[in-house]
Formats: structure tokens, C-alpha cells, sequence
């Protein structure tokens, strides 16, 4: 029996991850995967994994006060809610909790969050969801740290079009049996233009089994199942009062439009604010950023090296007579090192890396001499070290606003503001 074994012990918080936290009466940090907290519980076994104890079996002796029952009857098992069983308002409280713990802990800062901006519904707000394809066509998530497919008979978070669209993609799923298995993913968007449905080929190539399949199914929605249909696929989708994008299948969206206009509305506002007249983008995506802040008077370039969302921001550019955007096609951190050598200065970098964060790229803006930094990330902990490099190299954290792109589970993203000196 493991040391910890049969002890009663209570979950102090949430961490980033979703999972509960506690501490052992000897120290030991112990990870307890769909705890609340305050939950009481019985451990029943105790592992190892990577260097982390996690609680893989208990029993539940008392349930934490905010403790509900989750909007979704698979959320349990489907991996993607997995902080469903807290109430919302503990679930806000426990994010905004997480960032000033990652902040402090992994950044060295101690920084007061803002409590996490919100807006629309908690549930039915995402406008993207992917759905895996398992044996005999069937449609669902993975579990959560598997390839298990938990099969869904809708999900909760999604935009009611995309259940419906669902729905429709099994009921003719019946009647073409074949022509679902030739694919391993399906992508579901919610447009302002209705819904666009990705199917992903599982060898790479369109199967011909799935014709007859593809054809029935696009009188009711746009249909792609290549990368040249999904180019073509793309979705005008409005980012502020003033400013829509471009969105190709196949390229970066953010999923909650709601959220992400308050986002994108205060990177816009901030910069006004400061006076800021030029910008360079990086991990730009679609223009998200970079077109509002044009359309609001600034000059800039952005850089992002997937081609198809470079186009269509070029193309949504045009459609709104910007021409203080430049565009470039590239890594970043190879961009950074050539604009940096091109002598080229900006007022303004925001930078919007994915998951992983930008170690290589923060430790050489300094190089642009901006005055202000605008950090929006999906990942406290990776935000947390990447502030590191920019402080050292004299920037000043200004502000820290959580926002609540994902709720009911355990992702947001962050906006931090730094100022030069
Ligand atoms: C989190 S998304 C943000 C996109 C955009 N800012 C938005 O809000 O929609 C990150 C973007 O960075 C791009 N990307 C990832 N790694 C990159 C790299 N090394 N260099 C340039 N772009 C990259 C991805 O293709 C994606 O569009």
C-alpha cells in the first residue's frame, strides 16, 4: 500500500490542467482528476505518473459546497467539460485563482488578475467543434487523455446549428453506411453564412465511397473533404463594430465569438488608450487583431505562417479598403530576427502564440523597440514563463485579464498589457 493510502483528505483548489489540488499531511502535492473544491474523499490508491502523485482511485465521502451537477450527461467521460461539476461561479473564481498561482509560482510575479471577462451563454457558445470518427461511423470526443471514443448524442457547449448539423450527418449517415469510415475527424463551424462541415480523409485522399454521402449532405450545409474545398470554404465573421475576417476551413478561428470580440475590443482600446500608432502581429491567424487595429487607425504587420489565413486576411483587408496592413508568410521567430535586422520599429507587438507559448520570439522583441507589449495566451503556465525574458529585458506588467473563452471547462485566455520602462 502506498504512503497516503486510506487517508481523508479535502481538495483545496483547482490548478491549471482542471484537476483538484491537495496537499498530503506530508508535504506531497497529490492531483485528483474531477475533484471540486472542498470536495472530502477517501484515497484509495495513490500513483506516480511523471513525477506527480494523482489520486486514481476514491470514494467521495462529502461533496464540495459548489459541487453541481454537470449540464451534460457525458461530461464526465467525454474529456472536454472538465470543470462541469463546479458551479459557475466557483469555476470563474477558481480560473482567475489559477492565474495568479501560475503567475506567482512559475513567473516570479505577483500580479492581481482581473476577474475573468465573460459574455454570451456558458453553454451552446462554441462555433467550431471537431468530432472523431470510430469503428461503424460513429461520432464523439475522445476521453480525456485516450483515443477511447465516447460516442455524444450532442454536446452541450456547441452551437445549437452544429447539433442540428449533427444530427443530420448520422440520420443520412444511415442510409450511406460506407461513408463516414473513410474519414477520421469531422469539423463542424457555425457561421454567420450557416454551417460549414470538414470532413478530414483518412488516408488523405477524398474517398469515392462517399460521393453519394457528401453530395446529400451539402443541401443542407457547405460540405468539404479536401484541402482545396476547405480553402475555399471560408466564413465572414464580424470582430467589433467596425472590422470583420476571413475564415478558411482550414485555418485558426477563435470558437466564441462573443468572448473574442471583448477581447479583441480591449487589445483595440488599449492600444488607443496608450496612443499607439503602429503594430507589428505576431501569430496573427486570421488578422483577428491585426484588422480591427488597422480598421482603428493604426499601421502594422502581421506575421503567420499558415498561407490560408494570411489570404484571407489580405482578402479581408481589401474588402475593407485597409491598406496600412502588410502581410507576411513565416515563422515567427524568423520573421522577428529579419524585421529586427531590417531596422523596423513598432509602438505596439501583440503576440498570440498557441499552447506551447513563444520562449524563441520573447526573448527578441525587445529588438522592435515596442512601447507596449499585448500577450494573449490560452495557457497561464507557458504566459507565465514567457513573461519572464520581457521583463528582464525592461518591460513592466500593466494589467492581467483573464478571459473566459471556454467555460465549463478548464481553459481561458489571458490579455496581459506591458509598457516599456
Ligand atoms: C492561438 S492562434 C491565434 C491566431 C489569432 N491571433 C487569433 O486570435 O485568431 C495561433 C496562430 O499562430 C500560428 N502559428 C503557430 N506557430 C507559429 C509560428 N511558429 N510562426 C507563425 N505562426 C504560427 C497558428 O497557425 C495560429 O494561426
Amino acid at each position: 500500500m502506498t504512503d497516503g493510502e486510506g487517508l481523508e483528505v479535502t481538495v483545496e483548489k483547482l490548478v491549471p490542467g482542471g484537476d483538484g489540488f491537495l496537499r498530503l499531511p506530508d508535504g506531497r502535492a497529490v492531483f485528483v482528476r474531477g475533484a471540486a473544491p472542498g470536495d472530502v474523499i477517501r484515497i484509495n490508491r495513490l500513483d506516480k505518473a511523471r513525477g506527480a502523485w494523482l489520486v486514481s482511485e476514491r470514494e467521495l465521502l462529502a461533496a464540495g459546497p459548489e459541487r453541481v451537477v454537470p449540464e451534460c450527461p457525458v461530461a464526465s467521460t467525454c474529456g472536454g467539460c472538465d470543470v462541469m461539476h463546479v458551479s459557475r461561479a466557483e469555476e470563474l473564481a477558481q480560473k482567475q485563482l489559477m492565474l495568479r498561482d501560475a503567475l506567482e509560482r512559475v513567473g516570479g510575479v505577483a500580479a492581481e488578475p482581473a476577474p475573468l471577462t465573460t459574455a454570451g451563454d456558458s453553454v451552446g457558445y462554441r462555433s467550431r467543434v471537431r468530432f472523431h470518427v470510430g469503428k461503424g461511423g460513429k461520432l464523439g470526443f475522445f476521453a480525456r487523455g485516450s483515443h477511447q471514443l465516447v460516442e455524444v448524442p450532442r454536446c452541450a457547449v456547441a452551437d445549437p446549428s452544429l447539433n442540428q448539423a449533427l444530427s443530420a450527418i448520422r440520420r443520412l449517415a444511415r442510409r450511406y453506411p460506407e461513408a463516414l469510415g473513410g474519414f477520421t475527424d469531422v469539423e463542424l463551424r457555425a457561421t454567420e453564412q450557416g454551417v460549414i462541415a470538414r470532413f478530414v480523409p483518412r488516408d488523405g485522399i477524398k474517398p469515392i465511397a462517399a460521393e453519394p454521402f457528401l453530395r446529400a449532405l451539402a443541401k443542407d450545409m457547405k460540405v468539404a473533404a479536401t484541402a482545396r474545398e476547405a480553402e475555399q470554404l471560408s466564413e465572414r465573421r464580424a470582430v467589433g463594430e467596425s472590422a470583420f475576417v476571413e475564415i478558411p476551413a482550414d485555418a485558426f478561428s477563435q470558437i466564441n465569438v462573443a468572448v473574442n470580440q471583448e477581447l479583441v475590443a480591449a487589445v483595440v482600446a488599449g492600444a488607443a488608450a496608450r496612443g499607439l500608432r503602429s503594430f507589428c502581429d505576431l501569430f496573427a491567424g486570421v488578422g483577428n487583431f491585426a484588422i480591427p487595429l488597422a480598421r482603428a487607425g493604426l499601421s502594422g504587420v502581421m506575421v503567420e505562417r499558415t498561407p490560408s489565413a494570411v489570404l484571407a486576411a489580405q482578402r479581408a483587408a481589401a474588402a475593407q479598403n485597409v491598406t496600412s496592413l502588410r502581410t507576411r508568410t513565416a515563422d515567427a521567430a524568423r520573421a522577428l530576427t529579419d524585421l529586427v535586422r531590417e531596422g523596423k520599429q513598432f509602438d505596439l507587438v501583440v503576440l498570440d502564440p498557441p499552447r506551447e507559448g513563444a520562449p524563441e520570439v520573447v526573448s527578441g522583441i525587445s529588438g522592435l523597440a515596442p512601447r507596449a507589449v499585448a500577450y494573449v495566451a490560452c495557457d497561464p503556465v507557458t504566459l507565465s514563463r514567457d513573461l519572464k525574458p520581457l521583463i528582464t529585458a525592461g518591460m513592466r506588467i500593466v494589467s492581467v485579464q483573464g478571459f473566459d473563452m471556454f467555460p465549463r471547462t478548464h481553459h481561458f485566455e489571458t490579455l496581459v498589457w506591458l509598457q516599456a520602462g
